[in-house]
This record gives structure tokens, C-alpha cells and sequence, in this order.
């Protein structure tokens, strides 16, 4: 692939993930009881299964990726994926050993942009690490992490997207095949056994301080020096900014943390 195309190719498929190149054609369900209708009519609708819709793609929110997209396969909007995109492609080029993962993938849209990453630089090796409980986030565990207390995302059932569910986000875009790999379940019991042998771009995007700890307990020593840590979270939640903070106070890490957009950062592994 020429270098140009490269681009166009991701550019393009950054587009369609967010839905940014088609947002004048994205619509939300909204209920049918909501029909100005009268009754007859409203149950004739449902019997012949009509949906009742309305527009749902302002460019200036789904850009900065600040709200819940009915379709799109992430909600990080283009300056988030963007991120991702230029993170792969950084380590590709300085040859950082290590594959690719995000922990919180909800859609998949973030690891489906990595496993294009791989296959628009002909890279044969690197694996997708995709991680999630698949059923959304746990109640927050004030007792265990006091960060989360009275947090609870567990009440939101969007939030909560089948594991093939997202074998067909990637399939859709002929992006899934053996180097896709799911850990299925809670973070606490899938990321300290999972089979990793070295990350070099690791995504965090749990929302709690649990989540995030979590990740950080069991993936960062696997981080090769050069490579990234993105932390999707860390404007939005302090649950999660207090995480980062405590694991890099106990670990000795100053590497300088760069901001993406309004919550999104990251940094790169110096040692
Ligand atoms: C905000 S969504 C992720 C958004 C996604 N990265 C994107 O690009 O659109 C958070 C995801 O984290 C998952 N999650 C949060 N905490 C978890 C945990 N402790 N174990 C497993 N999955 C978790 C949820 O199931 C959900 O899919």
C-alpha cells in the first residue's frame, strides 16, 4: 500500500467508525409510545414495525466524542482514535516490540482501528488484545476502592455490548481473524493470566478507579520501554485520574503526560 493510500484507508475508516463521514444520516429509536398519534394508529405502526427516529449527529459533539452514539462502533470520537491511530503507528515505525490492546472496548471501534493499523503496515506479528466483561461496567465497590463510591454505570444497559457483537463490528470492516483476540469477563480475573507476552500500545477505557487499577496492576509491566499508555478517562472521571496518579506515584513514573482533548491522555514509556 502506498503511503497515500495508507492514510485515506484509516482516515476513511476513522470516519465510518465514529460516523463522522455519514452523520447527517444518523438517526437514535426513540419509543413509539412517544408517537403524536392516537393509539390505533401507533399499534398499527409496531404491528408493521416501523421505527420512530430522530436525528442524532451533531459534528461538534461526535467529534470530541462527549456523547453516547447510537450506531458508531466507539464513542471517543476522532481526536481520541486519531490518537490511537498515531500511537500504532509510532511504535510500528521505531520497531517498539509489542502488541496492542484496550482494556474497555464496548463497540470494539478503538482495536478495530489497531488491527487496520496492522494490516495497512503489512505488520505480520502483532497481536489485538480486545478486553471487556462484555455486560457492561461493575457497580462501583466503595469498600475496595473509595474513588467509586456511589459510582454506578452497571444501571446502563448500552453499555453493555456482546462479545459477538464485536466479532461482528470487526467482521463488518473484514478486520477479524486470529489476530483478534478476546478476554472475555472482569478485568480481576482475566488481565493477570491472560497470555501476553509484551504490549506496546496499552488503551484504558474501564471509567472507574477499579478498572483502571486493574489494568495498570497487571499490563504496565508488560509495556515495552518506548511504547504508549492512553488513558481515555482522565479529564472525565477522577475515579480514574485518581488511579493513574496512585499508580504512578507507587511505581516511580514521571513520564510527562500529554493531553489528547478534553479528557483523553496519554504517555510513553521512557524506562
Ligand atoms: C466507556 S466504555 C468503552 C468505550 C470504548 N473504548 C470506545 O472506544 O467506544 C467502557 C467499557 O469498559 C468495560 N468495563 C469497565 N470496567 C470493566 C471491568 N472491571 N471489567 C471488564 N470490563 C469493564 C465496559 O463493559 C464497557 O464496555
Amino acid at each position: 500500500m502506498t503511503t497515500d493510500a495508507r492514510s485515506r484507508y484509516l482516515d476513511l475508516l476513522m470516519g465510518c467508525l465514529t460516523r463522522e463521514v455519514f452523520l447527517d444520516q444518523e438517526v437514535r429509536n426513540i419509543d413509539l409510545a412517544r408517537w403524536p398519534g392516537g393509539d390505533d394508529i401507533r399499534s398499527i405502526l409496531k404491528e408493521q414495525g416501523w421505527r420512530l427516529v430522530e436525528p442524532s449527529g451533531d459534528p461538534a459533539v461526535r467529534s470530541v466524542g462527549n456523547d453516547w452514539p447510537p450506531t458508531a462502533e466507539t464513542m471517543a470520537g476522532t481526536a481520541r482514535l486519531r490518537n490511537t491511530l498515531d500511537c500504532c503507528r509510532k511504535v510500528i515505525e521505531d520497531d517498539v516490540p509489542g502488541d496492542f490492546m484496550e482494556t474497555g472496548v464496548w463497540r470494539g471501534g478503538n482495536t478495530i482501528l489497531m488491527r487496520a493499523v496492522l494490516a495497512a503496515y503489512d505488520d505480520a506479528d502483532r497481536q489485538v488484545w480486545v478486553a471487556d466483561s462484555f455486560e457492561g461496567l461493575p457497580a462501583g465497590d466503595g469498600d475496595r476502592f473509595p474513588a467509586d463510591d456511589g459510582i454506578d454505570f452497571s444501571v446502563f444497559p448500552q453499555l453493555a455490548v456482546s462479545a459477538d457483537d464485536v466479532r461482528a463490528n470487526f467482521a463488518r470492516y473484514d478486520l477479524l481473524d486470529e489476530r483478534v483476540r478476546f478476554l472475555e469477563g472482569w478485568f480481576a480475573d482475566t488481565l493477570p493470566t491472560a497470555p501476553i507476552q509484551q504490549l506496546s500500545v496499552l488503551r484504558l477505557d474501564g471509567d472507574l478507579y477499579q478498572s483502571t487499577i486493574e489494568a495498570l496492576d497487571a499490563l504496565y509491566p508488560k509495556l515495552a520501554v518506548g511504547g504508549y499508555v492512553i488513558v481515555d478517562d482522565y479529564g472525565a472521571w477522577e475515579s480514574c485520574r485518581e488511579a493513574v496518579t496512585d499508580y504512578r506515584r507507587d511505581h516511580g513514573i514521571d513520564d510527562e503526560i500529554i493531553p489528547v482533548d478534553w479528557t483523553g491522555a496519554y504517555w510513553r514509556r521512557t524506562r
